[in-house]
C-alpha cells in the first residue's frame, strides 16, 4: 500500500464553520450521486455545520499546499444526520419537491429512496443489532471522501487513521460504519485499514474496527 508520505504537503486538521464551503465543494466531488449532492452545496453546508456543532462530532479535513480541502472524514452519532433532516423538514421536502420536478435524476432518487425505505420498514425484524450496542463506546463514521484527483495516494488512509486516533482520545473504543454493498473500493479500502464485517443486509454492509487496543498503546 501506498502510504500517506508520498502526499508531500498535505495535513490533516480538525474542521472549522470558515470551512464549511469548502467541505460541501469537496463533499459533493466525492459522492457526485449521493443523495445530499442533489440537495445542493446549502443543503451540504448545512448539515456539516450542524454535525460540527454537536458535542461529540469529530470532522477532519486534508489540506493541500495552496489551502484547498482535498479530503474529509466526520463523525459522531447517525441519528444526528436524521436529526438535522428532522429539524429542517419543511424546508427539505420543498427542496425535494421543487428538485424532483426540475431534475430527473433527482425524481429518480427520491422514488428508489422511498423504495428502499418501504423495503426496510417491511423487512426490519430480520436485522441484528450490532452485536457491542450496549457494551461499549462507539462513535459512527458518517463520511469519508477524498477528491477524485487525490484518491489512491493515501490520502484516505492518512484520514481515517487520524479520524481513530482522534476517537480514542475521546474515549471512544470501537468505530462503526455502513457502507454500500456496490461501493468495492469503499470496501476494499475499509477492510486494508483493519476493519471487519459485522453484518450484512440486501443493500448494505457495516464494518466495525475495535480501536482501544491500536492506540492505547501507543
Ligand atoms: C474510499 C476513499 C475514501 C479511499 O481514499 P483513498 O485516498 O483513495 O485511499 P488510499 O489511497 O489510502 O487507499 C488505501 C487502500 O484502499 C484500497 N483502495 C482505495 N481506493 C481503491 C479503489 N478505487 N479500488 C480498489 N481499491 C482501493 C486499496 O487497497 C488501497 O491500497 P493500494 O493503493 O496499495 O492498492 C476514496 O476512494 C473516496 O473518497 N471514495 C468516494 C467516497 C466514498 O465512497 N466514501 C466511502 C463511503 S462509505
Amino acid at each position: 500500500m501506498q502510504t500517506f508520505q508520498n502526499i508531500t504537503a498535505i495535513y490533516v486538521r480538525e474542521a472549522r464553520h470558515t470551512d464549511l464551503y469548502k467541505i460541501s465543494k469537496c463533499h459533493k466531488a466525492c459522492f457526485p450521486n449521493s443523495f445530499l449532492a442533489y440537495m445542493g452545496l446549502f443543503w451540504i453546508r448545512g448539515l456539516y455545520s450542524f454535525l460540527m456543532s454537536c458535542s461529540q462530532d469529530i470532522s477532519l479535513v486534508a489540506i493541500d499546499h495552496s489551502s484547498n480541502i482535498v479530503g474529509i472524514v466526520s463523525g459522531g452519532e447517525k441519528k444526528h444526520v436524521n436529526r438535522f433532516l428532522k429539524s429542517t423538514i419543511k424546508k427539505y421536502w420543498y427542496v425535494v419537491l421543487f428538485k424532483s420536478v426540475i431534475c430527473r435524476n433527482m425524481r429518480k432518487m427520491v422514488i428508489k429512496r422511498l423504495i428502499l425505505r418501504i423495503r426496510k420498514r417491511s423487512t426490519r425484524k430480520h436485522y441484528h443489532v450490532y452485536p457491542n450496542d450496549c457494551s461499549c463506546s462507539c462513535i459512527d463514521l458518517l463520511f469519508i471522501g477524498v477528491y477524485p484527483a487525490t484518491q489512491k495516494k493515501g490520502l484516505g488512509t492518512l484520514l481515517i487513521r487520524k479520524f481513530e486516533k482522534c476517537a480514542v482520545d475521546s474515549g471512544f473504543d470501537s468505530i462503526r460504519l455502513s457502507v454500500k454493498k456496490d461501493n468495492i473500493a469503499a470496501i476494499k479500502f475499509y477492510l486494508e485499514n483493519g476493519w471487519h464485517e459485522v453484518e450484512e443486509t440486501e443493500l448494505t454492509k457495516r464494518l466495525e474496527k475495535k480501536i482501544c487496543i491500536d492506540f492505547r498503546k501507543e
